[in-house]
């Protein structure tokens, strides 16, 4: 604090809008989304009820659902110069969050519209998902939902409603969370007056971070790191000895356990369940028990739990995907929640425009530099 100035680092607990479209309650450990709790809106409803949802306040009717099912259908191919950029991008082993957000900006190319950015983000990932493994990239199916389309795209197969089940259970979990990172880079942008392409691809490079949606590929990597239970307290306890952040744990708002970790975690059971090998379920069970125990002992005051990646990296690779797909997938689905706030950002539009405290030097003169 200087003066009558109070300086809120990385604005916590600042109150920078209203909104309807998600409520995040920390200390209780409660997610609402359009006035659903998170677990049942992401356990029942499909991602395209969800994202008509958020953009519209309602769930849709019968009739409304189907329009919207097809018109997204119809924005699902790639531009003509989208392909070889990806290609370029596969070539130059380019990051999956890079990909994508090069990718997007070409959505500029064919449409401004947010039903051409959702329709077209999983084309562009599954797209480039391939051509880093060398395969080529796979038409997408108009008849296919979103969810179960993007699979498609993925694998060339058409998958089981289990596995479209799972998958519309993750996108509707993290489609929106408040004024995170990456809904605030998004909102930033339209208030100054710019379209919702630039804004999402902002958004884009704000979760690409480790500290926002980029923390999901480590977090497994610490668990098969870890390989067998006994051995959790000694990998974990190392990487806290030398100052390391364990990857899924901890979080801005949330001081109890984040809510979505229980829906993601109930959905990757029932997946591994299904698959008939539990072995990766219970070790990640266990290395989360380990890790939050540890944590209390290293961190006695910040309250540090369970976060929504951990069980993410976890459904994820359930999934069978890649850890480079896990980022680019979360965006897919938080795309839809990003252009629900810009719509409200829009329609209730203010230029955000906080102020800065100056600490620098106030007494230099350009004749003295010699
Ligand atoms: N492991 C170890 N220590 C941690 C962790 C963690 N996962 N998270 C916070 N801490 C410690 C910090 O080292 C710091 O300790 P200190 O005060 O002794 O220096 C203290 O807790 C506070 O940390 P901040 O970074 O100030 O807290 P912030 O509110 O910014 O943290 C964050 C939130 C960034 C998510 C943090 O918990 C973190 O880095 N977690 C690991 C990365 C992660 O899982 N990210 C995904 C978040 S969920 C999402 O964005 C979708």
């Amino acid at each position: 604090m200087t003066g009558e100035k109070i300086v809120s680092k990385g604005l916590e607990g600042v109150v920078a809008a209203s909104t309807r479209l998600s409520h995040v309650d920390g200390e209780a450990g409660e997610l609402v989304i359009a006035g659903f709790p998170v677990g049942e809106l992401a356990a029942n409803a499909t991602f395209e009820e969800t994202t008509w949802l958020l953009w519209h306040g309602e769930l849709p009717t019968p009739g409304e659902l189907k329009g919207f099912r097809a018109e997204l259908a119809e924005h699902r191919e790639l531009p003509a110069a989208t392909l070889p950029l990806l290609r370029e991008c596969a070539r130059a082993k380019v990051d999956s969050m890079d990909a994508l957000r090069i990718g997007l900006g070409t959505v500029s190319l064919v449409s401004s519209e947010a039903i051409a950015i959702v329709g077209l983000a999983p084309t562009i990932v599954a797209a480039y998902a391939r051509l880093a493994a060398g395969e080529d990239p796979i038409e997408p199916r108009a008849d296919l939902g979103h969810a179960a389309n993007y699979l498609y795209m993925l694998t060339g197969e058409v998958p089981n409603p289990e596995r479209v089940r799972g998958l519309e259970t993750y996108l509707n979990t993290v489609v929106d969370h408040g004024f995170n990172a990456s809904t605030f880079t998004c909102r930033v942008i339209i208030s100054t007056g710019s379209d919702l392409v630039s804004a999402v691809v902002g958004a884009v490079g704000a979760l690409k971070g480790p500290l926002h949606g980029g923390a999901p590929g480590p977090a497994l990597q610490t668990v098969f790191e870890i390989g067998d239970a006994s051995r959790a307290e000694e990998v974990l306890r190392g990487k806290l000895e030398k100052g390391e952040r364990l990857m899924g744990f901890g979080h801005r708002v949330y001081k109890v356990r984040d809510p979505r970790a229980d829906v993601l975690a109930r959905a990757a059971e029932q997946l591994y369940q299904r698959s008939g090998d539990m072995k990766l379920y219970s070790l990640a069970r266990s290395v989360e028990q380990t890790a939050i125990r540890l944590l209390a002992e290293y961190k006695p005051d910040r309250r540090l739990q369970t976060n929504v990646e951990f069980y993410t990296a976890l459904l994820l690779h359930g999934l069978g995907f890649d850890v480079p797909l896990f980022t680019p997938t979360f965006a897919i689905a938080r795309i839809s929640g990003w252009i629900a706030h810009a719509f409200e950002q829009r329609a209730e539009n203010r230029l955000i425009r906080p102020k800065s405290e100056y600490i620098g030097p106030r007494d230099r003169r350009w004749g003295s530099r010699l």
